[in-house]
């Protein structure tokens, strides 16, 4: 079998790149491990960007984001158990982000797929890299215990952190930055509308706590918790317990209750790999980078990535110019950076870190309060939060 681009991982990334490419008529094989139920299954992002709703759209993707899709045009930030709200549409000439989760989206991406003929195929098992420093690149995979051959010009590795994407850059050319962080989020699923009609970023002495949503009855609470946490040991009530302390009497008081019917412990890491391109092969999304989960970038991110990659490869395959895949590692990594940044910042400025003294909790209080007086602060932090440009 031969086309053009092969793309590895059905997530955002992957997916999207396929319908961008699909409706530029560049042939593209999407090769997934895993199947369609279990992508969609996984409980992430919540947040778009508006970069992202407007891709959604661009695609005709979007009947579905319009109905369901909550617009935020601000939101609020808690410490010492008061909240004052960021009016983020006020401070950057109209933008908001609008609440719709990761799910929705794959599902309204897989649901369009095959009509706009982006060919998946789930369940690709065992998938090696060949030649992308060469000339014949090209990808092995195993389906239901067959082995497969795609000859491609171009390989787009959307296969996430884990996936064998990056690791086929050789050493001596990958560059790797990171940090992990001392302490991961402990997040939950109820079927209780939500204690705000916006979400509540909170910085308390006993660690993060965020309230957001997925729905007008639905909502998804997080709060930061030790990497030694297992959670067996974080009941319904405990969880409620320690949210409506870390929110603040004032937030709380709306806090209604219920049983959970997702909960799950994810780490934090900030992560860049250079460059994201190499021969023929070209990282995209998790691929390439991780956010910690405070700025709500990581799929905005992957999305912003293959919109690069896209109009590079239309570029490529229809002028004849190769500037656009020549120059996609550096633009892509200007705004990754820029994000990476942001992500890092505001998790410093909410979480309660294991080394900190009493100075360095008077730190994120001052920076705090400075911010709920300063106008230049909240664009500041507005405009990183509602997306910045791709440049
Ligand atoms: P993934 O979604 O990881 O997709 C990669 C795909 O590749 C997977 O389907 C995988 O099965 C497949 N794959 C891997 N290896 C192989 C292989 N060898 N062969 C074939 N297929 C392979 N982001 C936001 O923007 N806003 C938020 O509010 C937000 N909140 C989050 C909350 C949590 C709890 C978590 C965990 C993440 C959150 N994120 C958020 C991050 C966001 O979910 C990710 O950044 C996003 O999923 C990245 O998309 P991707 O397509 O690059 O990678
Ligand atoms: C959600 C996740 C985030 O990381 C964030 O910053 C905001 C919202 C969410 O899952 O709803």
């Amino acid at each position: 079998m031969r086309t053009q681009v092969a793309i590895i991982g059905a997530g955002p990334a992957g997916l999207f790149l396929g319908h961008l490419l699909a409706r530029a008529g560049i042939d593209a094989v999407v090769l997934e491990r895993r199947t369609r139920d279990y992508v969609e299954g996984r409980v992430r992002a919540g947040v778009l960007e508006q970069g992202t709703v407007a891709l959604m759209a661009e695609l005709g993707l979007d009947a579905r984001l319009r109905d369901e899709g909550l617009v935020h045009t601000g939101t609020n930030i808690g410490y010492d158990g008061e909240i004052f709200r960021v009016d983020m549409a006020a401070l950057t000439g109209g933008s908001a982000v609008t609440v719709y989760g990761q799910q929705e989206v794959m599902r309204d991406l897989f649901d369009a797929a095959e009509e706009r003929g982006v060919r998946i195929v789930f369940e690709a098992e065992d998938l090696v890299l060949e030649d992308i420093a060469g000339s014949s690149p090209s990808v092995r995979y195993v389906r239901h215990g067959e082995a497969h051959h795609l000859a491609c010009d171009y390989v787009a590795a959307c296969d996430g952190f884990h996936g064998v994407g990056r690791g086929a850059i050789p050493a001596d050319v990958l560059k790797v930055f990171e940090r992990v962080y001392p302490f991961g989020w402990l997040g939950i699923l109820a079927e209780v509308p939500p204690v705000n009609h916006e979400l509540i970023y909170a910085n308390h002495e006993r660690g993060f706590a965020l309230a957001s949503m997925r729905s007008p009855s639905r909502s998804r609470y997080y709060v930061q918790v030790g990497l030694d946490e297992r959670i067996e040991d974080w009941s319904d009530d405990r969880f409620w317990d320690e949210l409506a302390l870390r929110l603040g009497p004032q937030a709380a008081a709306g806090l209604v209750r219920g049983p959970s019917f997702e909960k799950s412990i994810a780490p934090l890491r900030s992560f860049v790999a250079e460059p994201m391109r190499y021969g023929a092969l070209f990282l995209a999304g998790d691929a390439a980078h991780i956010v910690p989960p405070t700025g709500a970038k990581g799929m905005n991110l992957a999305v912003s990535d293959v919109r690069i990659l896209a109009e590079a490869l239309v570029r490529h395959y229809r002028d004849r110019d190769p500037a656009g895949l020549d120059g996609y590692s550096a633009r892509a990594l200007a705004r990754v950076w820029k994000a990476e940044r942001f992500s890092w910042w505001f998790t410093g400025l909410t979480h309660r870190f294991p080394d900190m003294d009493p100075f360095a909790r008077r730190m994120q209080v001052a920076e705090l309060a400075y911010i709920r007086g300063s106008q230049a602060a909240q664009t500041v932090l507005a405009e990183n939060y509602v997306g910045l440009p791709l440049a």
